[in-house]
């Protein structure tokens, strides 16, 4: 697939690199210093390409990974997202203070922020440091990356992807019930906390019934 990212900086970049290890193609694009963007394009040799924000969401798949201050500025720039699947990696951390999400989660807010587009939200729940040492474990020691987003065939194309950069995929339903993979950290939710995919049906099953979920699960 051909992969828009929007915002190539620790998360966006780990994505970036990832996707190219799995044989993926990328188009990287906003940057205050577009040079950067070239450097991260000749790291990743010839799969990877600097672009306009409008070229990377015109790609498969569109990564949108900037500070939750930069996403309309972000979107403004990428341009009509009609029909794209588009993955939101924000934390709704803003340098002007809290947000007010008018009562919904972070990703029913951004996704009203793109209507067109096939929402999902996804890398968001762990540092980007440990994402780029844990993805490509093999087996059980996989570890779950949440998905959440309204449209079933989006999340399951954003899971197949997920799953071939080394992480275990796991949906977890709507973005109406999705506040447990949202900041901040703190106990009964998933965000800041390491999971893999024994301990995420559970998880799911709780969100689905609307129950608190089980407690943290400690690995060795
Ligand atoms: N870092 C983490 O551990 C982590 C973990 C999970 C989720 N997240 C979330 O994922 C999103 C991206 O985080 P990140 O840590 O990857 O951020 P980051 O390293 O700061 O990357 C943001 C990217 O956006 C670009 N950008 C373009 N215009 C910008 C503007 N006006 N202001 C700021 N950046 C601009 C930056 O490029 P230039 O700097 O070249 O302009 C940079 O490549 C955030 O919403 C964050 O909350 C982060």
């Amino acid at each position: 697939m051909r992969i828009g990212i929007i915002g190539a900086g620790h998360i966006g970049g780990n994505v970036a690199r990832q996707a190219v290890r799995a044989g993926h193609d990328a188009v990287i694009a906003f940057s205050r210093e577009p040079a950067t963007l070239s450097a991260l394009a000749d790291e990743l040799g010839g799969r990877a390409v600097p672009g306009a924000p409008a070229q990377a969401a015109a790609a498969d798949l569109v990564v949108l990974s900037v500070p939750w201050d930069a996403v309309p500025e972000a979107l403004e720039q990428a341009g009509p997202l009609d029909g794209r699947t588009v993955i939101d990696t924000t934390n709704q951390f803003s340098r002007r203070g809290p947000v007010d999400l008018g009562g919904r989660t972070a990703a029913q807010f951004n996704a009203a922020r793109m209507p067109v587009a096939r929402y999902t939200k996804c890398f968001n729940t762990l540092t980007a440091r440990f994402q780029a040492e844990a993805a490509a474990r093999d087996g059980e020691s996989r570890v779950v990356q949440w998905i959440a987003g309204d449209d079933p065939e989006a999340s399951a194309v954003v899971a197949e992807f997920v799953a071939g950069l080394g992480y275990a995929p796991v949906d977890l339903g709507p973005t109406a019930t999705c506040a447990v993979m949202e900041a901040p950290r703190r106990p009964g939710a998933v965000y800041g906390e390491e999971y893999r995919r024994a301990d995420a049906g559970a998880v799911v099953e709780a969100v689905r019934a609307g129950r608190p979920i089980p407690p943290t699960p400690r690995y060795e």
